[in-house]
């Protein structure tokens, strides 16, 4: 993994993949070591995140390196009208490693094919987010102590969520079976389903979410994505269709986990927080340990 970018969770593979969660475990053991001193890591951040930015940059700072970037375009030479181009090309003089979240589908590619330096694709607009897709794997791990043969049920906006994207696509290598609870509108996009067929792997399609919940080993919840929308009617008409709500989880599965990318609107509601089955706050921590695997690895310490 050496001085390669990731901005495709399909640029790595299954055994690589296992190499970072590998090295997370021992990264939550002991997450403060010195390892990255006198490196620095950039931070840019085209659209908003608490998450994604904060657990790298936590992850950096626990490591032992130093953080530059900006958490909002507008007070970046952007706004004055320079290219992603010429940004990538001065902040690969500035730094060892670019972490880079963009509204563009494609940016992080074009990204990491410019940049002198490895790019780290911290979601780019409805198309991936592979760090919190190796997250999610290092949860469900840890929750169901394997990553296969799991019955996967994702609901929410999946047309959209790019974290549905990154992860269906990684668990097609740990024969997963596929749940998706949508609204009509909000399916998968068919290039992932055809990535899960060309796997040989099951996939069913629902839009009632009581059909779905008792099959789950991970229901994975995602919120609908309203700055996606060109039509905010459409997101009115939408943005209620699923709320997960205590007594749902009654005679669900003993190894049930609720994973959910963060953050939340109303998909999940507060009373279900103190469910044992409730796992979404432990993922966003698992986020510092798995990104300091990945750019230890990246950087080759
Ligand atoms: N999961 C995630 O990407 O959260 P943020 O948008 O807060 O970074």
């Amino acid at each position: 993994m050496k001085n390669r970018s990731l901005v495709s969770i399909t640029d790595f593979s299954r055994e690589e993949y296992l190499q970072i969660l590998d090295r997370a475990v021992e990264f939550e053991k002991n997450p403060n070591q010195r390892i990255l001193q006198g490196k620095v890591v950039a931070t840019l951040f085209f659209e908003p995140s608490t998450r994604t930015r904060l657990s790298f940059e936590s992850a950096v700072n626990r490591l032992g390196g130093r953080v530059i970037g900006f958490s909002d375009a507008s007070s970046s030479s952007t706004s004055k009208g320079e290219s992603l181009k010429d940004t990538i090309l001065t902040v690969s003089n500035y730094s060892d490693l670019i972490v880079m979240r963009h509204p563009i589908e494609g940016s992080a590619r074009w990204a990491s094919e410019v940049a002198s330096v490895p790019v780290i694709n911290a979601g780019d607009g409805a198309n991936q987010h592979p760090t919190q897709c190796l997250l999610d794997l290092y949860t469900i791990r840890q929750t169901q102590g394997t990553l296969e043969n799991l019955n996967i049920v994702f609901v929410g906006d999946l047309k959209y969520g790019r974290t549905v994207h990154s992860l269906v696509q990684a668990l097609t290598n740990f024969n997963a079976t596929f749940h998706f609870v949508s609204p009509t509108e909000l399916k998968l996009p068919s290039s992932v389903k055809i990535y899960i067929k060309e796997k040989k792997l099951e996939y069913y399609q629902y839009t009632d979410i009581n059909e779905a919940i008792q099959k789950a080993d991970i229901l994975y919840m995602t919120r609908i994505q309203r700055e996606r929308f060109s039509d905010v009617m459409e997101y009115e008409r939408v943005k209620n269709s699923y709320i997960l709500n205590a007594d749902m989880l009654n005679g669900t599965k003993n190894n049930l986990r609720i994973l959910h990318p963060l953050p939340r609107v109303n998909e999940i509601s507060t009373d279900v927080d103190s469910s044992p089955k409730a796992y979404y706050f432990q993922q966003a921590l698992n986020g510092v340990f798995v990104r300091q695997a990945l750019m230890a690895s990246i950087l080759g310490l």
